[in-house]
Protein backbone atom coordinates (compact mmCIF):
# COMPACT_ATOMS: atom_id res chain seq x y z
CA UNK A 1 0.00 0.00 0.00
CA UNK A 2 1.09 3.53 -1.15
CA UNK A 3 1.77 5.85 1.73
CA UNK A 4 1.56 9.48 1.48
CA UNK A 5 5.18 10.73 3.10
CA UNK A 6 5.18 15.13 3.79
CA UNK A 7 8.76 16.06 3.88
CA UNK A 8 9.66 19.02 5.55
CA UNK A 9 8.90 22.18 3.73
CA UNK A 10 9.66 20.54 0.85
CA UNK A 11 7.25 21.73 -1.70
CA UNK A 12 7.84 19.01 -4.62
CA UNK A 13 7.94 16.17 -2.07
CA UNK A 14 4.99 16.91 -0.04
CA UNK A 15 3.01 13.98 -1.11
CA UNK A 16 5.91 11.14 -2.46
CA UNK A 17 4.52 7.52 -2.52
CA UNK A 18 6.63 5.41 -0.24
CA UNK A 19 6.34 1.87 -2.00
CA UNK A 20 7.28 -1.78 -0.22
CA UNK A 21 8.21 -0.39 3.27
CA UNK A 22 4.82 -1.60 4.84
CA UNK A 23 7.31 -4.15 6.63
CA UNK A 24 9.56 -2.09 7.80
CA UNK A 25 7.29 0.65 9.10
CA UNK A 26 5.68 -1.91 10.98
CA UNK A 27 9.14 -3.69 12.65
CA UNK A 28 10.08 0.64 13.60
CA UNK A 29 6.60 0.69 15.04
CA UNK A 30 7.06 -2.29 17.16
CA UNK A 31 10.45 -0.70 18.25
CA UNK A 32 8.83 2.51 19.52
CA UNK A 33 6.00 0.69 21.50
CA UNK A 34 8.55 -1.59 23.35
CA UNK A 35 10.63 1.60 23.75
CA UNK A 36 14.07 1.61 24.86
CA UNK A 37 15.58 0.88 21.70
CA UNK A 38 18.12 2.06 19.59
CA UNK A 39 17.66 0.85 15.80
CA UNK A 40 20.45 1.16 13.12
CA UNK A 41 18.70 1.44 10.00
CA UNK A 42 20.95 0.18 6.81
CA UNK A 43 21.14 -0.12 2.83
CA UNK A 44 22.89 1.32 -0.11
CA UNK A 45 23.07 4.57 -0.60
CA UNK A 46 19.95 6.09 -1.91
CA UNK A 47 18.15 2.83 -1.28
CA UNK A 48 15.57 4.79 0.72
CA UNK A 49 16.83 5.16 4.15
CA UNK A 50 15.30 8.71 4.77
CA UNK A 51 12.25 8.50 2.94
CA UNK A 52 11.88 5.30 5.29
CA UNK A 53 12.63 6.89 8.63
CA UNK A 54 10.79 10.30 7.76
CA UNK A 55 7.28 8.22 7.01
CA UNK A 56 7.95 6.86 10.35
CA UNK A 57 8.35 9.93 12.61
CA UNK A 58 5.52 11.25 10.09
CA UNK A 59 3.20 8.17 12.02
CA UNK A 60 4.54 7.96 15.03
CA UNK A 61 3.30 9.70 18.47
CA UNK A 62 5.16 12.29 20.08
CA UNK A 63 8.03 14.59 18.81
CA UNK A 64 10.85 13.72 16.65
CA UNK A 65 14.12 15.31 17.46
CA UNK A 66 16.94 15.05 14.06
CA UNK A 67 20.55 15.15 14.13
CA UNK A 68 22.71 14.33 11.19
CA UNK A 69 26.67 13.81 10.41
CA UNK A 70 27.95 15.67 7.33
CA UNK A 71 29.94 14.84 3.83
CA UNK A 72 32.70 16.94 4.99
CA UNK A 73 36.33 15.30 4.55
CA UNK A 74 36.34 15.73 8.57
CA UNK A 75 32.92 16.39 10.17
CA UNK A 76 32.68 18.70 12.84
CA UNK A 77 32.62 16.55 16.21
CA UNK A 78 29.36 15.88 17.56
CA UNK A 79 27.45 17.27 15.12
CA UNK A 80 24.27 15.70 15.22
CA UNK A 81 23.78 16.29 19.03
CA UNK A 82 24.48 20.07 18.19
CA UNK A 83 21.75 19.78 15.87
CA UNK A 84 19.82 18.23 18.60
CA UNK A 85 20.56 20.83 21.20
CA UNK A 86 18.90 23.07 18.92
CA UNK A 87 15.57 21.75 19.06
CA UNK A 88 15.53 21.00 22.48
CA UNK A 89 17.21 24.04 24.16
CA UNK A 90 17.33 23.21 28.01
CA UNK A 91 19.27 21.44 30.00
CA UNK A 92 20.82 19.40 26.95
CA UNK A 93 21.74 22.68 24.90
CA UNK A 94 23.84 24.42 28.46
CA UNK A 95 25.39 20.96 28.60
CA UNK A 96 26.81 20.26 25.23
CA UNK A 97 27.77 24.37 25.38
CA UNK A 98 29.78 23.25 28.41
CA UNK A 99 31.32 20.20 28.03
CA UNK A 100 31.49 18.37 24.84
CA UNK A 101 33.36 14.99 26.41
CA UNK A 102 31.17 12.46 24.71
CA UNK A 103 30.22 10.35 27.37
CA UNK A 104 28.69 13.29 29.23
CA UNK A 105 26.67 14.25 26.24
CA UNK A 106 25.49 10.92 25.79
CA UNK A 107 24.20 11.05 29.41
CA UNK A 108 22.39 14.03 28.85
CA UNK A 109 20.93 12.77 25.34
CA UNK A 110 19.40 9.51 27.04
CA UNK A 111 18.07 11.73 30.03
CA UNK A 112 15.84 13.72 26.98
CA UNK A 113 14.43 10.66 25.90
CA UNK A 114 11.18 10.16 26.99
CA UNK A 115 8.42 7.20 25.68
CA UNK A 116 6.91 10.36 23.73
CA UNK A 117 10.45 10.58 21.95
CA UNK A 118 12.08 9.53 18.17
CA UNK A 119 15.11 10.93 17.87
CA UNK A 120 16.73 10.27 13.72
CA UNK A 121 20.43 10.53 13.57
CA UNK A 122 21.16 10.56 9.79
CA UNK A 123 23.64 9.16 8.22
CA UNK A 124 26.26 8.08 11.05
CA UNK A 125 29.09 5.93 7.98
CA UNK A 126 29.80 9.62 8.18
CA UNK A 127 29.94 9.85 11.98
CA UNK A 128 32.74 11.83 13.91
CA UNK A 129 34.58 10.19 16.61
CA UNK A 130 33.19 11.56 19.66
CA UNK A 131 29.81 11.16 18.19
CA UNK A 132 30.58 7.79 17.86
CA UNK A 133 31.86 7.47 21.52
CA UNK A 134 28.29 8.97 22.00
CA UNK A 135 26.56 6.13 20.17
CA UNK A 136 28.74 3.31 22.19
CA UNK A 137 27.48 4.87 25.33
CA UNK A 138 24.10 5.18 24.05
CA UNK A 139 23.86 2.14 22.75
CA UNK A 140 24.34 0.23 26.17
CA UNK A 141 22.08 2.23 27.92
CA UNK A 142 18.96 2.79 25.88
CA UNK A 143 17.08 -0.09 27.07
CA UNK A 144 17.14 1.96 30.60
CA UNK A 145 14.84 4.47 28.77
CA UNK A 146 11.28 4.35 26.96
CA UNK A 147 12.25 6.29 23.42
CA UNK A 148 13.48 5.09 19.97
CA UNK A 149 16.66 6.18 18.41
CA UNK A 150 17.01 5.81 14.74
CA UNK A 151 20.30 5.85 13.78
CA UNK A 152 20.80 5.72 9.56
CA UNK A 153 23.58 4.33 7.53
CA UNK A 154 24.95 3.36 4.28
CA UNK A 155 25.87 -0.03 4.85
CA UNK A 156 27.84 -0.26 1.72
CA UNK A 157 30.08 2.76 2.96
CA UNK A 158 30.75 0.61 6.33
CA UNK A 159 33.36 -1.76 5.56
CA UNK A 160 34.82 -4.45 7.64
CA UNK A 161 37.30 -1.95 9.61
CA UNK A 162 35.00 1.00 9.34
CA UNK A 163 34.71 3.01 13.24
CA UNK A 164 31.34 2.42 12.68
CA UNK A 165 31.40 -1.12 11.59
CA UNK A 166 33.63 -1.93 14.65
CA UNK A 167 31.04 -0.03 17.25
CA UNK A 168 28.14 -2.46 15.35
CA UNK A 169 29.49 -5.31 16.09
CA UNK A 170 29.99 -4.11 20.07
CA UNK A 171 27.00 -3.48 20.28
CA UNK A 172 25.36 -6.08 18.56
CA UNK A 173 24.70 -8.13 21.97
CA UNK A 174 23.35 -5.33 23.53
CA UNK A 175 19.54 -5.70 24.49
CA UNK A 176 18.18 -2.55 23.66
CA UNK A 177 20.21 -2.65 20.17
CA UNK A 178 19.01 -3.90 16.55
CA UNK A 179 19.67 -3.70 12.96
CA UNK A 180 16.90 -2.89 9.82
CA UNK A 181 17.98 -3.40 6.29
CA UNK A 182 16.33 -1.21 3.70
CA UNK A 183 15.79 -3.31 0.52
CA UNK A 184 15.93 -2.12 -3.04
CA UNK A 185 12.55 -1.66 -4.99
CA UNK A 186 10.70 -4.74 -6.79
CA UNK A 187 10.01 -4.60 -10.90
CA UNK A 188 6.36 -4.49 -9.66
CA UNK A 189 7.42 -1.77 -7.17
CA UNK A 190 9.19 0.43 -10.05
CA UNK A 191 5.94 -0.36 -12.45
CA UNK A 192 4.16 1.53 -10.21
CA UNK A 193 6.30 4.87 -10.30
CA UNK A 194 6.98 4.18 -13.90
CA UNK A 195 3.00 3.94 -14.74
CA UNK A 196 2.32 7.78 -15.07
CA UNK A 197 4.96 8.70 -17.82
CA UNK A 198 4.74 5.50 -19.49
CA UNK A 199 8.64 4.73 -19.33
CA UNK A 200 10.12 1.56 -19.73
CA UNK A 201 9.91 0.17 -16.13
CA UNK A 202 11.51 -3.52 -17.29
CA UNK A 203 14.98 -1.10 -18.38
CA UNK A 204 14.80 0.92 -15.68
CA UNK A 205 14.64 -1.96 -13.09
CA UNK A 206 17.31 -3.26 -15.14
CA UNK A 207 19.69 -0.62 -14.92
CA UNK A 208 19.37 0.89 -11.49
CA UNK A 209 18.55 -2.27 -9.82
CA UNK A 210 15.57 -1.24 -7.75
CA UNK A 211 17.40 1.56 -6.35
CA UNK A 212 15.10 4.26 -5.55
CA UNK A 213 16.89 7.18 -5.72
CA UNK A 214 18.50 5.75 -9.26
CA UNK A 215 14.68 5.06 -10.02
CA UNK A 216 13.29 8.33 -9.38
CA UNK A 217 15.90 10.32 -10.81
CA UNK A 218 16.35 8.55 -14.49
CA UNK A 219 11.91 9.38 -14.30
CA UNK A 220 12.48 12.73 -13.02
CA UNK A 221 15.28 13.56 -15.69
CA UNK A 222 12.20 12.74 -18.44
CA UNK A 223 15.26 11.55 -20.96
CA UNK A 224 14.53 9.92 -23.75
CA UNK A 225 17.97 7.53 -23.58
CA UNK A 226 18.07 6.01 -20.06
CA UNK A 227 21.00 7.49 -18.40
CA UNK A 228 23.23 4.81 -17.81
CA UNK A 229 24.42 6.45 -14.29
CA UNK A 230 23.32 7.86 -11.87
CA UNK A 231 25.19 11.14 -12.41
CA UNK A 232 23.91 11.02 -15.79
CA UNK A 233 20.29 10.91 -14.47
CA UNK A 234 21.70 13.67 -12.28
CA UNK A 235 22.60 15.93 -14.74
CA UNK A 236 19.96 15.60 -17.45
CA UNK A 237 17.28 16.56 -15.05
CA UNK A 238 19.41 19.69 -14.53
CA UNK A 239 19.98 20.62 -17.78
CA UNK A 240 16.37 21.30 -17.92
CA UNK A 241 17.13 24.80 -15.83
CA UNK A 242 17.93 27.89 -17.51
CA UNK A 243 21.52 29.27 -16.96
CA UNK A 244 21.08 31.48 -13.78
CA UNK A 245 19.42 28.45 -11.98
CA UNK A 246 21.54 26.25 -13.26
CA UNK A 247 24.89 28.72 -11.55
CA UNK A 248 22.73 28.86 -8.52
CA UNK A 249 23.49 24.76 -8.59
CA UNK A 250 26.42 24.77 -8.74
CA UNK A 251 27.25 26.96 -6.05
CA UNK A 252 24.97 25.13 -3.39
CA UNK A 253 26.46 22.02 -4.27
CA UNK A 254 30.38 23.16 -3.42
CA UNK A 255 28.16 23.60 0.08
CA UNK A 256 28.51 20.40 2.14
CA UNK A 257 24.80 19.57 3.81
CA UNK A 258 22.74 22.81 3.31
CA UNK A 259 23.48 26.44 2.17
CA UNK A 260 22.04 28.69 4.52
CA UNK A 261 19.71 31.50 2.31
CA UNK A 262 21.93 34.69 4.27
CA UNK A 263 25.29 32.74 3.05
CA UNK A 264 23.75 32.19 -0.71
CA UNK A 265 22.68 36.29 -0.77
CA UNK A 266 26.09 37.17 0.37
CA UNK A 267 28.05 35.23 -2.00
CA UNK A 268 25.69 35.42 -4.98
CA UNK A 269 22.79 37.62 -4.91
CA UNK A 270 21.88 37.56 -8.42
CA UNK A 271 22.10 33.90 -8.25
CA UNK A 272 20.06 33.46 -5.29
CA UNK A 273 16.97 35.31 -7.03
CA UNK A 274 16.70 32.07 -8.89
CA UNK A 275 15.84 29.71 -5.69
CA UNK A 276 12.34 29.23 -6.48
CA UNK A 277 13.02 27.70 -10.38
CA UNK A 278 15.86 25.27 -8.54
CA UNK A 279 13.33 24.37 -5.62
CA UNK A 280 10.45 23.92 -8.50
CA UNK A 281 12.44 21.68 -10.48
CA UNK A 282 13.02 19.48 -7.43
CA UNK A 283 16.73 19.57 -7.13
CA UNK A 284 16.74 21.68 -4.30
CA UNK A 285 14.41 21.40 -1.36
CA UNK A 286 14.07 24.05 1.59
CA UNK A 287 15.78 22.92 4.96
CA UNK A 288 14.72 25.71 7.34
CA UNK A 289 16.75 29.02 6.07
CA UNK A 290 18.57 26.98 3.99
CA UNK A 291 18.28 25.20 0.98
CA UNK A 292 19.95 21.51 0.09
CA UNK A 293 19.97 19.24 -2.72
CA UNK A 294 17.15 16.70 -2.36
CA UNK A 295 20.01 14.28 -2.60
CA UNK A 296 23.52 13.85 -1.67
CA UNK A 297 24.20 12.22 -4.85
CA UNK A 298 22.60 15.25 -6.84
CA UNK A 299 25.21 17.33 -5.00
CA UNK A 300 28.21 15.68 -6.35
CA UNK A 301 27.05 14.88 -9.41
CA UNK A 302 26.36 18.39 -9.67
CA UNK A 303 30.02 19.25 -7.97
CA UNK A 304 31.59 17.12 -10.28
CA UNK A 305 30.71 19.25 -12.95
CA UNK A 306 31.58 22.82 -11.51
CA UNK A 307 35.06 24.05 -13.94
CA UNK A 308 37.99 24.20 -11.69
CA UNK A 309 38.76 27.57 -11.60
CA UNK A 310 35.07 28.40 -11.18
CA UNK A 311 35.36 25.78 -8.36
CA UNK A 312 38.28 27.27 -6.35
CA UNK A 313 36.62 31.37 -6.70
CA UNK A 314 33.20 30.06 -5.71
CA UNK A 315 34.95 28.44 -2.77
CA UNK A 316 36.63 31.24 -1.61
CA UNK A 317 33.35 33.13 -2.11
CA UNK A 318 32.03 30.82 0.47
CA UNK A 319 35.16 31.02 2.72
CA UNK A 320 34.53 35.05 3.25
CA UNK A 321 30.77 34.77 3.14
CA UNK A 322 31.04 31.89 6.21
CA UNK A 323 33.84 33.85 7.96
CA UNK A 324 30.81 36.89 9.02
CA UNK A 325 27.61 34.95 9.82
CA UNK A 326 24.84 37.45 10.55
CA UNK A 327 25.31 35.84 14.05
CA UNK A 328 27.03 33.43 16.41
CA UNK A 329 30.79 32.66 15.92
CA UNK A 330 31.97 31.07 12.03
CA UNK A 331 32.31 27.39 11.91
CA UNK A 332 35.45 26.81 12.05
CA UNK A 333 35.04 23.11 10.18
CA UNK A 334 33.72 24.57 7.11
CA UNK A 335 35.85 27.77 7.02
CA UNK A 336 38.80 25.09 6.68
CA UNK A 337 37.05 22.79 4.42
CA UNK A 338 36.95 25.50 1.93
CA UNK A 339 40.00 27.62 2.65
CA UNK A 340 41.33 24.37 1.18
CA UNK A 341 38.84 23.51 -1.37
CA UNK A 342 39.87 27.70 -2.64
CA UNK A 343 43.77 26.65 -2.07
CA UNK A 344 44.07 29.49 0.35
CA UNK A 345 47.02 28.69 2.01
CA UNK A 346 46.90 30.66 5.01
CA UNK A 347 43.47 30.08 5.78
CA UNK A 348 43.94 26.66 6.08
CA UNK A 349 46.22 27.13 8.23
CA UNK A 350 44.41 29.33 10.25
CA UNK A 351 41.34 27.78 10.20
CA UNK A 352 42.26 23.78 10.35
CA UNK A 353 44.69 24.47 13.40
CA UNK A 354 41.91 25.60 15.20
CA UNK A 355 39.37 22.85 14.35
CA UNK A 356 41.93 20.47 15.49
CA UNK A 357 42.13 21.57 18.80
CA UNK A 358 38.76 21.98 19.24
CA UNK A 359 38.21 18.64 18.27
CA UNK A 360 40.69 17.49 19.61
CA UNK A 361 39.51 18.82 22.96
CA UNK A 362 36.24 17.51 22.43
CA UNK A 363 37.54 13.99 22.13
CA UNK A 364 36.68 13.75 18.48
CA UNK A 365 41.08 12.31 17.72
CA UNK A 366 40.33 11.07 14.23
CA UNK A 367 38.91 14.66 13.13
CA UNK A 368 41.78 16.52 14.68
CA UNK A 369 44.25 14.15 13.34
CA UNK A 370 42.41 14.91 9.48
CA UNK A 371 42.77 18.66 10.50
CA UNK A 372 46.18 18.45 11.26
CA UNK A 373 46.82 16.34 8.36
CA UNK A 374 45.24 18.85 6.44
CA UNK A 375 47.75 21.95 8.24
CA UNK A 376 50.48 19.84 7.10
CA UNK A 377 49.94 19.64 3.92
CA UNK A 378 49.69 23.53 3.42
CA UNK A 379 52.57 23.90 6.09
CA UNK A 380 55.22 23.30 3.50
CA UNK A 381 56.74 26.96 3.67
CA UNK A 382 56.41 27.38 7.70
CA UNK A 383 59.33 27.91 10.10
CA UNK A 384 60.73 24.59 11.58
CA UNK A 385 59.54 25.09 15.07
CA UNK A 386 56.22 25.59 13.99
CA UNK A 387 55.98 22.55 11.58
CA UNK A 388 57.80 20.65 14.29
CA UNK A 389 54.76 21.37 16.96
CA UNK A 390 52.04 20.07 13.89
CA UNK A 391 53.98 17.14 13.84
CA UNK A 392 53.95 16.73 16.97
CA UNK A 393 50.08 16.98 17.41
CA UNK A 394 49.15 15.03 14.53
CA UNK A 395 51.60 12.50 16.01
CA UNK A 396 49.66 12.77 19.21
CA UNK A 397 46.05 12.12 17.56
CA UNK A 398 47.34 9.45 15.01
CA UNK A 399 48.25 7.50 17.93
CA UNK A 400 45.63 7.87 20.46
CA UNK A 401 43.23 6.74 17.02
CA UNK A 402 45.27 3.54 16.58
CA UNK A 403 46.91 5.05 13.72
CA UNK A 404 50.62 3.83 14.75
CA UNK A 405 52.21 3.92 11.38
CA UNK A 406 51.59 7.28 11.00
CA UNK A 407 52.30 8.68 14.43
CA UNK A 408 55.76 6.59 13.61
CA UNK A 409 55.73 8.27 10.58
CA UNK A 410 55.03 11.73 11.70
CA UNK A 411 57.78 11.56 14.54
CA UNK A 412 60.13 10.35 11.82
CA UNK A 413 59.61 13.27 9.48
CA UNK A 414 59.67 15.40 13.15
CA UNK A 415 63.46 14.39 13.74
CA UNK A 416 64.53 14.27 10.51
CA UNK A 417 62.39 16.48 8.10
CA UNK A 418 64.33 16.11 5.03
CA UNK A 419 64.27 12.58 4.68
CA UNK A 420 61.45 10.95 2.24
CA UNK A 421 59.22 10.55 4.91
CA UNK A 422 58.56 14.27 4.51
CA UNK A 423 54.68 14.62 3.58
CA UNK A 424 53.48 11.13 3.03
CA UNK A 425 50.47 10.96 5.65
CA UNK A 426 48.92 14.04 4.07
CA UNK A 427 49.26 12.95 0.79
CA UNK A 428 47.79 9.78 1.25
CA UNK A 429 44.70 12.43 3.24
CA UNK A 430 44.15 13.74 0.10
CA UNK A 431 44.33 10.79 -2.36
CA UNK A 432 41.53 9.75 -0.24
CA UNK A 433 39.19 12.77 -0.44
CA UNK A 434 39.96 12.87 -4.06
CA UNK A 435 38.31 9.35 -4.77
CA UNK A 436 35.14 10.04 -2.68
CA UNK A 437 32.79 11.45 -5.82
CA UNK A 438 33.87 8.36 -8.00
CA UNK A 439 32.67 5.87 -4.89
CA UNK A 440 29.34 7.86 -4.28
CA UNK A 441 27.69 7.99 -7.34
CA UNK A 442 27.94 4.40 -8.48
CA UNK A 443 24.61 3.39 -7.29
CA UNK A 444 22.66 0.68 -8.87
CA UNK A 445 25.24 -0.90 -10.67
CA UNK A 446 28.30 -1.00 -8.19
CA UNK A 447 29.78 -4.29 -6.37
CA UNK A 448 29.56 -3.60 -2.81
CA UNK A 449 32.96 -4.83 -2.42
CA UNK A 450 34.67 -2.74 -4.87
CA UNK A 451 33.23 0.64 -4.03
CA UNK A 452 32.52 0.04 -0.51
CA UNK A 453 33.57 2.93 1.91
CA UNK A 454 36.60 4.47 0.40
CA UNK A 455 35.40 7.67 1.73
CA UNK A 456 35.29 7.21 5.09
CA UNK A 457 37.46 3.68 5.37
CA UNK A 458 40.61 6.26 3.66
CA UNK A 459 39.77 9.41 6.11
CA UNK A 460 40.47 7.36 8.78
CA UNK A 461 42.63 4.21 8.32
CA UNK A 462 45.10 6.68 6.52
CA UNK A 463 45.08 9.48 9.22
N1 LIG B 1 9.96 3.14 -0.91
C1 LIG B 1 10.05 4.13 -1.81
N2 LIG B 1 9.14 4.26 -2.77
C2 LIG B 1 9.26 5.24 -3.69
N3 LIG B 1 10.24 6.14 -3.73
C3 LIG B 1 11.18 6.07 -2.78
C4 LIG B 1 11.14 5.05 -1.77
N4 LIG B 1 12.20 5.22 -0.97
C5 LIG B 1 12.87 6.27 -1.44
N5 LIG B 1 12.27 6.79 -2.53
C6 LIG B 1 12.75 7.91 -3.36
O1 LIG B 1 14.14 7.75 -3.52
C7 LIG B 1 14.85 8.91 -3.12
C8 LIG B 1 16.05 8.47 -2.34
O2 LIG B 1 15.66 7.98 -1.09
P1 LIG B 1 16.41 8.37 0.26
O3 LIG B 1 16.87 9.77 0.24
O4 LIG B 1 15.52 7.97 1.36
O5 LIG B 1 17.67 7.40 0.17
P2 LIG B 1 18.76 7.12 1.27
O6 LIG B 1 18.89 5.67 1.41
O7 LIG B 1 18.45 7.91 2.49
O8 LIG B 1 20.05 7.71 0.55
P3 LIG B 1 21.44 8.11 1.23
O9 LIG B 1 22.19 6.87 1.49
O10 LIG B 1 22.14 8.89 0.16
O11 LIG B 1 21.12 8.92 2.42
C9 LIG B 1 13.86 9.70 -2.27
O12 LIG B 1 14.02 11.07 -2.53
C10 LIG B 1 12.50 9.24 -2.72
O13 LIG B 1 12.04 10.13 -3.74
MG1 LIG C 1 19.48 9.42 3.45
Amino acid sequence: MPLDLSFEGAEHDVMTELLERDESLASLAASHAAGGRLVFVGGEAGVGKTALVRAFAARARGRTLYGGCENLATPAPLAPFVDIAGQTGGAFAERLSVGADPRFVARGFLEQITASTSVILEDVHWVDQATLDALRVIGRRIDETEGLVLATYRDDEVERDHPLRVVLGELASEPGVSRLTVPRLSLDAVRELAEPSGADAVAIHGLTGGNAFYVTEVLASGAQTLPATVRDAVLARAATLARDGRRLLDLVALVPGAAEHWLLEAVAPESFEHVDECLASGMLREDGAAVAFRHELARLAIESTVPVRRRRALHAALLRGLGTPPAGQPDVSRLAHHAEEAGDTSAVLEHAATAARLASDSGAHLEAAAQYARVLRHAIGLPAASRAALLDAYAQEAQVTGSYAEAIEARQERRSPSTEHSGIAWRRVERCRDSRFRTSTQVGTRRPRQRAGLRSSCSRRSL
